[in-house]
């Protein structure tokens, strides 16, 4: 019974890829297409997301508008950059030992961080590990040199 909870709240996360039909699954498409549009004449390759405030929405928002992009054929890589109160290790059902922290402090090379999805074209890099200076390491000059080697 609590498994079976449990599971049901995992796909309600990713309501883009298991329930592709449903009205939901269809706003994150319009979202989408707004995204596509408002970059019509730029060569749009990152997209960060944030709030302004807690549980507002943002992991969940950021798998699915990952998971519908991936779904149009498109090679995406989804960064958990959240290292207060990551996520998508749950969302995608995968372990945190690695992810950016160890990437970004040269305990795993970038390849060996990224973990493929069971959605076509969707990669994911979690976390990893929670450091005790999330800010510093995500201000870093690694951060940035690592961001322009992913569009590479
Ligand atoms: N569009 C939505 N409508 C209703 N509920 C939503 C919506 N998006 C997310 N939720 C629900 O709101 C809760 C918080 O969502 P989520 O974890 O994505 O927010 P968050 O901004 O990442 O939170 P945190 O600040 O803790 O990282 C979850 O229970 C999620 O299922
Ligand atoms: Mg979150």
């Amino acid at each position: 019974m609590r498994r079976n909870k449990r599971n049901v709240s995992k796909q309600r996360h990713l309501i883009a890829f298991y329930k592709p039909k449903s009205t939901t699954a269809e706003q994150y498409r319009t979202i989408r297409s707004n995204v596509d549009f408002s970059a019509v004449d730029s060569d749009l390759k990152t997209i960060m997301l944030t709030s302004s405030g807690p549980g507002e929405g943002k992991s969940t928002t950021a798998a699915n508008l990952a998971v519908v992009m991936a779904q149009q054929g498109k090679k995406v890589l989804l960064i958990d950059a959240d290292l207060r109160k990551p996520t998508m290790q749950y969302t995608f059902r995968v372990s945190n030992t690695e992810g950016l922290t160890t990437m970004l402090t040269k305990q795993t090379a970038f390849e060996d961080t990224i973990k493929k999805t069971e959605v076509d074209n969707l990669f994911i890099m979690t976390s990893g590990p929670i450091p005790p200076n999330p800010a510093e390491l995500l201000s870093s000059v690694v951060m940035e040199s690592f961001i322009k080697h992913a569009l590479t």
